[in-house]
């Protein structure tokens, strides 16, 4: 279950009801699939074939076309990260960059865990969400933020989008924005 911190206080919220309360008002949408549906030999793989991304796009095709319809997108896929993807580091420090997209960047964790990093209303300013396994986040279009890995440097995600073209970044220059 996703748990976040407000990175100002230091202050933590847990449980389902209350991280659900706290990312509906910051116009986070935050959902749930049963990740306990993947074969248990696919969710503790981080290193994947196509046929295994397949798999996992199967076993969740009716929740992904739920969202499809709901919410436009046209496309999706499977990215996996583990410290056996080449260039790891290099690809996290191009993540680790606050960004915003021209469309809501949605993820589904299928297996491990990560952290989206999201400016939130003034009030808030910056807050972690940590997902795991289960977690289904969407960071609205144009609210800067990024993700990256937690200490287990491992995940598996799908990904959706309305734009065909993929994942577009946009840096977002935050002089106010404090690396923790
Ligand atoms: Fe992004």
């Amino acid at each position: 279950m996703a748990e976040i911190r407000i990175r100002n206080t230091n202050e933590r919220i847990t449980g389902e009801q209350n991280v659900k309360a706290f990312l509906d008002k910051q116009e986070v949408l935050y959902e749930h699939w049963n990740a306990a549906k993947l074969p248990a030999e696919l969710q503790e793989k981080f290193v994947l074939t196509d046929d295994e991304k397949a798999q996992i796009l199967s076993t969740f095709d009716a929740e992904i076309r739920d969202l499809a319809n709901r919410r436009g997108y046209r496309t999706w896929d499977v990215i996996a990260l583990s410290d056996a993807t080449p260039n790891l580091d290099e690809l996290l420090k191009k993540f680790e960059q606050v960004h915003t997209h021209t469309e809501d960047e949605v993820r589904a964790i299928t297996a491990g865990k990560g952290i989206f990093i999201i400016k939130g209303s003034d009030d808030v300013g910056y807050f972690d969400v940590e997902l795991e396994a289960g977690d289904v986040i969407s960071v609205p279009e144009n609210k800067p933020h990024f993700f990256t890995l937690m200490e287990n440097r491992q995940i598996v995600a799908v990904r959706l989008f309305i734009e065909t073209e993929g994942w577009i970044a946009h840096p977002f220059e935050d002089p106010t924005f404090q690396k923790a």
